[in-house]
């Protein structure tokens, strides 16, 4: 299903929201508390709010609940086991009414053509080479570079029937050249490039990141952000300022 018709919070209120803002907020917490201030304070500025391993592991889906108070629910659980598996913990992640759902690319096109049918009303999102990898990375597990890699992995599961592609920054041109407009592509590795940011490029684990402007330039969907705006001294103010500088 596509990403404008994903449901979660409503059709009607994604596809607002996402007129809105292609933001969205990572909750990488464990603390419950922590992730329901953050899901409040950011809340009004994102599309969708991602509930992650970090969030998932250590809540399961009261940290969903939580999230879905304040906006749809992006649910990154990076799936990646055999077929059967990964079409029951998709159904499962439905159940709880999340819009956006993502399973690793590299689980191939009869795994994601299972979550696809498993969760047909959530907009199943497939990850292609992280974030945090680089050729170097990849040529150390027996991969081809990142670009050959990137683009073999997006236009595999664009055919498997994947609402969405995930990818960094640097990645989005030659994804939109595979995948077409009509997919969702939703890029993390955001990092704000300023001075009076908490977060530069190069501080962390991310390798492949470009500042907010130049991914949506490049074709993106949608932004994922989570600690150059949770880590900010004010992440209400911070995520306000990320949407207005690319309004
Ligand atoms: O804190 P930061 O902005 O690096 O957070 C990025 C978020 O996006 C994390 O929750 C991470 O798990 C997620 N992500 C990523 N790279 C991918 C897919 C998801 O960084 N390829």
């Amino acid at each position: 299903m596509s990403a404008q018709a994903a449901g979660g919070g409503g059709a009607s209120e994604f596809s607002a929201r996402q007129a809105r803002s292609p933001l969205i907020v990572a909750l990488d917490t464990d603390d419950p508390r922590r992730l329901a201030d953050l899901a409040g304070a950011v809340g009004p500025h994102v599309g969708l709010l991602k509930v992650g391993l970090q969030a998932f592991t250590a809540l399961g889906p009261a940290a969903v609940a939580t999230a879905r108070r304040h906006a749809p629910v992006f649910c990154d659980l990076k799936l990646h086991d055999i077929p059967n598996t990964v079409a029951g913990a998709a159904a499962a992640a439905a159940r709880m009414g999340i819009a956006m759902l993502t399973v690793h690319a590299s689980g191939g096109p009869a795994m994601i053509a299972a979550a696809c049918k498993a969760a047909p009303d959530t907009t199943i999102l497939a990850v292609t080479v992280l974030t945090s990898l680089d050729d170097a990375d990849l040529a150390g597990v027996g991969q081809p570079p990142v670009a050959e890699q990137v683009v073999r992995l997006a236009g595999m599961a664009a055919e498997a029937g994947a609402g969405g592609i995930v990818c960094a920054p640097g990645d989005v041109a030659a994804v939109r050249g595979v995948v077409g407009n009509a997919l969702a592509v939703v890029v993390p590795g955001i990092r704000p490039d300023r001075p009076d940011h908490p977060l530069r490029p190069g501080d962390d684990d991310q390798r492949r990141v470009a500042d907010p402007r130049t991914a949506l330039r490049a074709g993106a969907s949608h932004l994922v952000v989570g600690r150059p705006v949770t880590q900010a001294a004010d992440p209400a103010a911070t995520a306000a300022a990320l949407l207005a500088e690319i309004a």
